[in-house]
């Protein structure tokens, strides 16, 4: 069965979306489009939210995410459990955000990327495993609970 993978943008990301839909459809995925569907204005955060629950919930293996600068929707997806969403601007950035980080999201800047760049990205990113040994722990220390009174500790601690 095909993997289903979603992808998402806001109106900034919304016309390479397309074009990495029909890339990942011609790749043989099951692509789960979010939105946004056409080029008004939208909020990044109301699409980034629904795709990193998929990824975060293992609804979903991994998602594809854009908007201008691919920042506001790496934010969101970021507070998600689980979810590593790598900003990739070049297909060395894309290897190495899934070998060495196990990026499970890919975040691309729409507004700073041909249609043929992306796609290269894209095919990286899809295409390179996790390289696991020296970088397993240092994944799992990502996801330390973080709570209000520890950031206030450290910061009197440094003070
Ligand atoms: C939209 O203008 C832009 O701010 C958005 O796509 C993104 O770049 C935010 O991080």
């Amino acid at each position: 069965m095909a993997e289903r993978i979603p992808i998402a943008s806001d109106h900034a990301g919304y016309e390479l979306k397309e074009r990495l839909r029909a890339a990942l459809t011609e790749a043989g995925f099951d692509v789960s489009d979010i939105g946004t569907h056409g080029t008004a204005s939208t909020d990044y955060a109301d699409y980034a939210h629904p795709l990193a629950q998929q990824v975060s919930s293992g609804a979903a293996r991994r998602g594809v995410l854009l908007c201008g600068t691919g920042l506001g929707m790496s934010y969101v997806a970021n507070r998600y459990p689980g979810v590593r969403a790598a900003v990739a601007w070049a297909p060395d950035i894309a290897e190495l955000a899934r070998k060495h980080n196990d990026a499970n999201v890919l975040v691309l800047p729409a507004r700073f990327l041909s249609d043929e760049d992306a796609i290269a990205i894209l095919h990286r990113w899809l295409d390179t495993e996790f390289e696991g040994g020296r970088h397993e722990g240092r994944v799992a220390k990502i996801e330390r609970d973080i709570e209000r009174d520890d950031v206030a500790d450290q910061a009197s601690a440094g003070a």
